[in-house]
């Protein structure tokens, strides 16, 4: 569209592009389910490509920019101020199980910044982008975040711990606390989509724990871009040093601090009749 940037153009084509592939191979994976072995090698080879893809799209375009990539590591351009941050395939547990719900996500960092960022849904042809100063979009129409200003009209998205992943006591913790007071919470399988759907006013606030700057770089942008608040989960601002996250509107950020912060201190029970499913832990 004639109001993106030559930026946010280039980031988009080299979403779709790469996108291609993922819905070919993703067509792929229903037939895999069935093998003994199951699709798990094609999906890695699929992130792969993608990921490929990606590079050398977005190389063409700034040939200066390093990258900081999931598959591929880091890699310093001959311009340090800038970096690329990418998840070629956000949602791969999705992917692998053939549910429709996964993105690329392409975040653009300056000096530390994000100043742009892509996370594109192409089973819902869903283009979320962003810019910095100039507003958050899904497609062609502006997003803004959720209204809404009481935690029993929200509904919360989260990354449930699993096999392999640390502090399955302390989610277990923030959630047995925060569920009885919100209207629901999900568990989307995407950090990218989980974000962008915040930016979109879908869900009112998501948090979760030790992801990675790839996870979470395009949609921090988008969700600042649609008015939203994006903190680490001490309220502040080291999203990616300590890989915890949390983004709302401004009136409920504080609310679900409370309950899933690192000093959460469970105070306001106000549907649950008691203290939670677990003793209150300091
Ligand atoms: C994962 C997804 C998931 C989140 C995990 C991430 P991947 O990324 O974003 O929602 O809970 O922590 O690692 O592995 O699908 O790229
Ligand atoms: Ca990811
Ligand atoms: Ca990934």
């Amino acid at each position: 569209m004639s109001f993106r940037s030559p930026l946010i153009n280039v980031m988009v084509a080299a979403a779709r592009k790469a996108a291609r592939g993922l819905v070919r191979d993703f067509g792929e994976v229903e037939q895999l389910q069935v093998s003994r072995k199951g699709p798990a090698d094609f999906v890695s080879q699929a992130d792969l490509k993608a990921e490929r893809s990606l590079v050398a799209d977005l190389s063409k375009a700034r040939p200066a920019v390093g990258f900081l990539l999931e598959e591929g590591g880091e890699t310093i351009g001959e311009d340090p101020k800038y970096r690329w941050i990418i998840d070629p395939l956000d949602g791969t547990t999705n992917f692998l199980h053939g549910i429709p719900h996964f993105a690329i996500s392409i975040g653009f960092e300056k000096e530390g910044e994000m100043i742009a960022g892509v996370v594109f849904d192409p089973i819902h042809d869903e283009l979320f982008w962003a810019e910095k100063g100039k507003g958050a979009y899904v497609n062609d129409r502006r997003l803004r975040v959720a209204g809404r200003r009481e935690l029993r009209e929200a509904v919360v998205a989260t990354g449930i711990t699993h096999l392999g992943r640390p502090e399955p006591d302390r989610f277990i913790r923030e959630l047995s606390h925060l569920m009885v007071e919100v209207a629901g919470v999900r568990r989307s399988g995407s950090a990218a989509l989980d974000l962008a759907y915040v930016a979109a006013g879908r869900y009112d606030g998501y948090w979760e724990r030790n992801i990675s700057p790839w996870d979470m770089a395009a949609g921090i942008l988008l969700v600042r871009e649609a008015g939203g608040l994006v903190t680490d989960l001490a309220g502040g601002s080291k999203l990616f040093e300590t890989g915890n996250v949390l983004a709302s509107n401004d009136v409920l950020h504080r609310p679900l601090l409370q309950y899933v912060g690192d000093k959460a201190s469970y105070p306001v029970m106000t549907q649950a009749t008691g203290p939670g499913l677990l003793p209150h832990v300091p």
